[in-house]
């Protein structure tokens, strides 16, 4: 992938090399930060963050990353019922405009597409910060990232996706990242919430190992890498399905138990029910860190995009 000028749309803009290069750019930025006489490299630019759906960490890393680097943010946390979308106004429209004041856009939104619709009418790259339940591109590249650093090497390891397969974006984006290396998946969940069958397909194309269970138990020991994230409650139609679903997967410090000395366990955060806060301090649990990392890798593509 050339990156210069580019929107980032969805996982599969990335092959391996790019992944690769933009987990080195990471590492340059993690030093970049705490450096004490940084230049300013996107000192001219301005990020525009555009937000349909709640969000903590994800905006404010981009935000972060983008004043890290010496530019400048406009935001708008609320665009659902604070912007010109109230009035009719396009997707295709807001991103010709905002495209207007801004070098670059991020954008989420709780419909699959929409941020690719914005895209459309935009003069500048848009980047992906979640679309419905379909992708979630920079969530992934920092998890990805946080295993690389972590273990060295991403080849030949045992990595589960454990918990709500079917409507998280965080781990359709890691499964896809994921096939571009030689590893074996454990997709791990309920039976209502199943991997789609069109990532399944993907990721066989590709020749990626999989093993799909609802049993945690069975296959805790071999992993490791543990990827978890809470169930998707707003994606839901049925609500008493997600009460009956909502801890399917608890990791707590009995079921770390039976988790390898080595394995590190990831969350895009924000936890539920899914992670009981007695594990913090276990030194196999990664999510804080993650947070770090996510800053590293926005900045890395932010200034690829934009250099
Ligand atoms: C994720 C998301 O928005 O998809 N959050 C995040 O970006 N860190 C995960 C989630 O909401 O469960």
């Amino acid at each position: 992938m050339h990156f210069a000028g580019q929107h980032v749309l969805c996982t599969e803009q990335f092959d391996r090399r790019s992944l690769i290069e933009l987990f080195q750019e990471a590492e340059a930025m993690g030093a970049y930060v705490k450096s004490s006489h940084p230049d300013r490299p996107l000192e001219e630019k301005i990020l525009a963050t555009l937000f349909f759906e709640p969000s903590t960490r994800t905006r404010f890393s981009f935000e972060t990353a983008m004043l890290r680097l010496g530019g400048s943010v406009i935001s708008n946390s609320a665009m659902l019922t604070n912007s010109s979308i109230v009035k009719g106004e396009t997707l295709s429209d807001t991103g010709q405009m905002v495209s207007r004041f801004a070098d670059v856009i991020v954008m989420r939104h709780p419909k699959s597409g929409a941020v690719a619709e914005l895209a459309k009418g935009s003069l500048v790259p848009v980047i992906n910060a979640g679309d419905g339940a379909a992708d979630h591109p920079t969530q992934g590249l920092l998890d990805l990232y946080t295993i690389h650093k972590e273990k060295g090497e991403i080849d030949g390891l045992k990595i589960g996706l454990i918990g709500d397969l079917k409507y998280s974006r965080v781990f359709h984006a890691q499964a896809k990242f994921l096939s571009n290396f030689e590893v074996t998946l454990y997709l791990i969940s309920p039976a209502e919430l199943k991997m789609p069958p069109e990532i399944v397909d993907f990721l066989k194309k590709r020749s990626i190992e999989i093993v799909e269970s609802n049993s945690l138990k069975e296959v805790l020991g071999e992993l490791d890498v543990i990827s978890t994230s809470r169930i998707q409650e707003e994606r839901f139609s049925d609500r008493n399905e997600f009460v009956r679903l909502r801890r399917a997967f608890v990791f707590n410090r009995e079921v770390m138990r039976g988790a390898k000395k080595e394995a590190i366990l990831l969350s895009p955060l924000p936890r539920v029910d899914e992670i009981d806060p007695e594990i913090d301090n276990d030194p196999r649990c990664k999510y804080f860190d993650q947070v770090s990392n996510g800053v590293a890798v926005r900045m890395a593509l932010l200034d690829l995009l934009l250099s």
